[in-house]
């Protein structure tokens, strides 16, 4: 089984005209390749907070910034860290699997929608940096071992 731990910027088409602009998105497409079993967005974010600091086990999400802009800050088992600033409607991150991530240097207008593959379940969350690197090498060795 390889490593399942993806993070993919997206950009989504936009439909724009006089009026202004839209953007939809349906599950199972090519804009979001999952069904989407939960949204949440978080807003009135105080300033100067840094939320996340966990990974998942096993979940599928795309993040969103549909107004003013934030950071997300990403790092896959293999260590590979990435950030990537969401600062406009059709600007998104696809974020698969284990990987641990951050969302910070959020605007007073920021609102993060976050499309996700799973219901909330707080099994499915490592909360503690050290663990997500136990489980990042097993899953490494586990890679290389098939
Ligand atoms: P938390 O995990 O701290 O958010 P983040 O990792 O994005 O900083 O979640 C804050 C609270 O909201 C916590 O009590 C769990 C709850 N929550 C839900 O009930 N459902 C959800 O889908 C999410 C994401 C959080």
């Amino acid at each position: 089984m390889a490593v399942q731990a993806r993070v993919e910027e997206l950009r989504f088409p936009m439909h724009g005209d006089a009026r202004g602009q839209l953007i939809a998105l349906e599950a199972m497409s090519d804009a979001v390749p999952f069904e989407v079993k939960r949204v949440y967005y978080i807003f009135d974010t105080t300033p100067g907070t840094i939320r996340g600091n966990h990974a998942h086990k096993d979940l599928r999400q795309i993040l969103i910034c549909i107004s003013g802009a934030c950071t997300i800050s990403c790092e896959t088992p293999d260590g590979a860290q990435s950030e990537h600033r969401l600062d406009w409607p059709d600007r998104a991150l696809l974020i698969d699997g284990l990987v641990w991530r951050q969302m910070k240097d959020f605007s007073k207008d920021a609102v993060l929608l976050v499309l996700a593959s799973g219901h909330y379940s707080e099994d499915d969350y490592i909360r503690d940096y050290a663990s997500f690197r136990d489980a990042a090498r097993i899953a490494m060795q586990q890679e290389v071992s098939e």
